[in-house]
């Protein structure tokens, strides 16, 4: 099965919703190239409303960062996937290495997340990845391995190319230091051979799986080159139109 390429930058606490709106107007015209890629913005929570208004017409889709699994109830400073579904956005990235790390989220939590997603008709776009401690003990397998099938607990085969996965290794994230090509790769490929233990074979090879970490215009076109490699989460480089629209419009090398 053919896996639509897919782009996405996580903007992170960056970006007003003013802002948002700029970068959004100013895409179209730099991505005239990308035919066929997928392409995703992930604004705040208060830009979301904006960036959906801003990107009628064009292909670019939006994403939250993030969202609670409960549909509603007393969680005071949350947002709930069916208030992303309504103010327009299509996908929600989950469990960010960021949210892990500072903000106590599990493998558990995850999965909340990623079926109140899904209930709410939103494209999850699941993180997995290892932190340098991991990867130097030699559990990068383990680490991720563990991370998708707890955090795709309970989904159905069928439903699994709905999901995007993310691989970000934690030590490539905003550091400048990108997997190597060869070291994704051997990871995407494993991530792939166990969507294929769990979810058998049709399930694995309809699924994205996107490199993050340090993702640049210098390294995209080897990254997208990889058979495994079917897009990318990019934080730093996806900031401004002209980075992002490289990436976008990358050429497999
Ligand atoms: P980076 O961030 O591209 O700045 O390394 C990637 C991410 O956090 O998704």
């Amino acid at each position: 099965m053919a896996r639509v390429p897919f782009i996405a930058g996580n903007w992170k606490m960056y970006k007003t919703a003013t802002e948002a709106v700029a970068f959004i107007r100013a895409l179209p015209a730099l991505i005239e190239g990308g035919d066929g890629v997928e392409v995703v913005v992930a604004p705040t929570f208060l830009a979301l409303p904006a960036a959906v208004e801003a990107a009628k017409g064009t292909k670019i889709g939006i994403a939250s960062q993030n969202l609670h699994f409960a549909a509603e109830g007393a969680y005071t400073g949350e947002v709930s996937a069916s208030m992303v579904k309504d103010a327009g956005a299509g996908y929600a990235i989950i469990g960010h290495s960021e949210r892990r790390q500072y903000f106590a989220e599990t493998d558990e939590s995850v999965n909340k997340k990623v079926h109140s997603a899904m209930a709410a008709g939103l494209v999850p776009i699941v993180c997995v990845g290892e932190t340098l401690a991991e990867r130097e003990a030699g559990n990068t397998f383990d680490v991720v391995k563990r991370q998708l099938i707890e955090g795709l607990k309970g989904i159905d085969a069928t439903a699994i190319p709905g999901i995007v996965v993310a691989y970000e290794p934690v030590w490539a994230i905003g550091t400048g230091k990108t997997a190597s090509p060869e070291q994704a790769q051997e990871v995407h490929a494993f991530l792939r051979s166990q969507l294929t233990a769990t979810f058998g074979a049709d399930a694995a090879a309809g699924t994205r799986i996107l490199y993050g970490g340090s993702v640049k215009p210098d390294n995209v076109d080897e990254l997208m080159g990889k058979a495994d490699i079917d897009g990318a989460l990019v934080g730093g480089a996806a900031l401004k139109p002209e980075s992002f629209a490289r990436l976008v419009t990358f050429k497999k090398a």
